[in-house]
């Protein structure tokens, strides 16, 4: 290999779009799907360098513009500093053994798809108690290698799919949306998807994360709203937004899914009253899979829909009004 097509460390700050990078560490210490990519734009630099890490390498083969090389310096260097967050993030979110755990091969993936749905649940219900920057990053992190499993473990992915229908607590709802969203964007995308599925799949999970400012009174009421309580309910959608904003852990995806969840085809939704593709595709997904599971999850003061009697529902959009091509994908999970 000649001396210019060899990997270069390369500083953060001479990244191009073009060049071919591999990022340090493992996946829990950066959210990108992958740790090899080609940049493809100027967010995806900023997000290297919000990543924490000074330098990353460069493949020069795989690149379609260069990277400087810098003369070697005639001192010599201090070694480089290991990895740290910028702040803490307190104590431990992630059971210990966790990314052991994922990559087990050896654990049926019924038995896996048990624990995982559970480990899912105890996390969720930290971050969405405690929404502090510590708890949200760190999730994020762990949905990393969730995401990872979902998209090539098949089997596992199956099941953790048919768990997704238990009674209606915010909690579950929040983890059964999640797995639902990702593995409809995966059905939609395939492999090949653009998207940053980390984040995405983050913003997935973490979709009512605004909820968390309701009281409990309110969110588990029985009765119906009254007006004031229905505009406190849908405020969750932009104070779920504005809470990662004040936490600095918004990114494109987040803020989509967030504010746009709840927006509907025929303009009925909430809060800006969007209507057909002015409502993002992460939000369509976001939206079926949601009105979906709140059809087919008992409340304390509303019985369930049987998944058909949901899916028939939902098809014949009662007022619903989801997009049918996303409906129509989403059907065929079920299959
Ligand atoms: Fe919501």
């Amino acid at each position: 290999m000649r001396p210019a097509d060899r990997p270069v460390k390369t500083p953060i700050q001479d990244l191009k779009v073009g060049m071919f990078v591999q990022m340090p560490g493992g996946w829990t210490q950066h959210s990108f799907f992958r740790s090899k990519f080609l940049i493809k734009n100027d967010e995806q630099i900023s997000k290297i360098a919000r990543s924490g890490f000074s330098e990353v390498i460069v493949n020069p083969l795989r690149s379609h513009i260069k990277p400087e090389r810098h003369k070697k310096p005639n001192y010599i260097p201090k070694p480089p500093k290991e990895h740290k967050p910028k702040f803490d993030l307190g104590p431990p979110l992630m059971p210990t053994g966790f990314s052991e755990f994922l990559s087990d091969t050896s654990i049926a993936p019924k038995r896996k798809a048990g624990h995982l749905y559970n480990v899912c649940l105890h996390v969720m219900e930290k971050v969405l108690s405690d929404p502090n920057m510590g708890n949200i990053t760190q999730f994020k992190q762990g949905v990393s290698g969730i995401v990872d499993l979902l998209l090539a473990d098949k089997e596992t992915a199956t099941q953790l799919f048919h768990l997704t229908s238990r009674d209606h607590y915010t909690f579950t709802h929040s983890i059964n949306v999640g797995v639902m969203s990702i593995m409809l964007t995966k059905a939609l995308y395939g492999e090949s998807t653009p998207h940053d599925m980390q984040e995405l799949s983050a913003a997935y999970f973490l979709h009512d994360i605004g909820k968390s400012k309701i009281s409990d009174e309110l969110l588990y009421s029985p009765e119906t709203y009254t007006e004031r309580e229905r505009k406190v309910m849908e405020a969750h959608a932009v104070d779920g937004s504005e809470l990662l904003t004040e936490a600095n852990l918004q990114s494109v995806e987040s803020k989509i899914i967030l504010s746009q969840h709840h927006e509907r085809e025929d303009g009925s939704g909430y809060p800006q009253g969007l209507q057909g593709d002015q409502i993002h595709i992460y939000s369509r997904i976001c939206a079926t899979a949601d009105v979906f599971d709140a059809l087919t999850s008992r409340r304390l003061f509303k019985p369930s829909l049987l998944l058909y009697d949901a899916l028939l529902l939902m098809k014949y959009d009662k007022g619903l009004h989801l997009n049918k091509e996303v409906f129509s994908a989403f059907v065929q999970l079920f299959k």
